[in-house]
């Protein structure tokens, strides 16, 4: 039996303006993006903001449902619009913001397993990492190289067939 340590490096800005100005705007759009959210049931609302190498910005916002499991989070509407609207363009960032009204989300919010799982698709599409920027309502901002790091040994096509 061997051991082996799986990590990955965090950049934490504890002042969004210390990022780059082209994330800070992507922050933004994902801050913007958020207040469009349906979120009657959760009072979660959560935006994202998807970079794209041509310069075009692709958001996303979640949509609840009365029946809960067929509503979507934010980060799926966004890149799901971004492969619809922009095929085979690769995608260079997705700046996640998150609020609540019922209290005040002060830690960065991190996409979920199925989000996490649908964006690495894209990722492994592209063959070139897909950075993350989270972000709650107020405080630190986490960001990240690739969306690999927060999902390792991740299932992929490569799975399906045996070469
Ligand atoms: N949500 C997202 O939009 N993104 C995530 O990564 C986590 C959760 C949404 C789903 C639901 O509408 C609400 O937040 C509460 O879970």
């Amino acid at each position: 039996m061997k051991k082996q340590q799986i990590g990955f490096e965090l950049s934490i800005y504890e002042n969004p303006e210390e990022l780059p100005q082209k994330e800070q705007k992507l922050l933004q759009a994902a801050e913007d993006a958020r207040e469009n959210a349906y979120a009657p049931y959760s009072s979660f609302k959560v935006g994202a903001a998807i970079l794209l190498e041509n310069g075009e910005t692709v958001i996303g916002n979640n949509q609840e449902n009365a029946s809960y499991p067929s509503g979507l989070c934010a980060e799926r509407v966004a890149v799901f619009q971004a492969g619809a609207r922009y095929p085979g363009v690769p995608i260079v960032a997705i700046a996640i913001s998150a609020t609540s009204k019922d209290y005040v989300v002060d830690e960065p919010a991190a996409p979920c397993g199925n989000c996490r799982q649908s964006i690495i698709e894209y990722e492994q599409r592209q063959n070139k990492p897909i950075a993350l920027l989270l972000r709650g309502e107020i405080g630190a901002v986490y960001k990240c190289t690739s969306i690999g790091d927060i999902l390792p040994l991740a299932f992929s096509s490569s799975f399906l067939t045996d070469s």
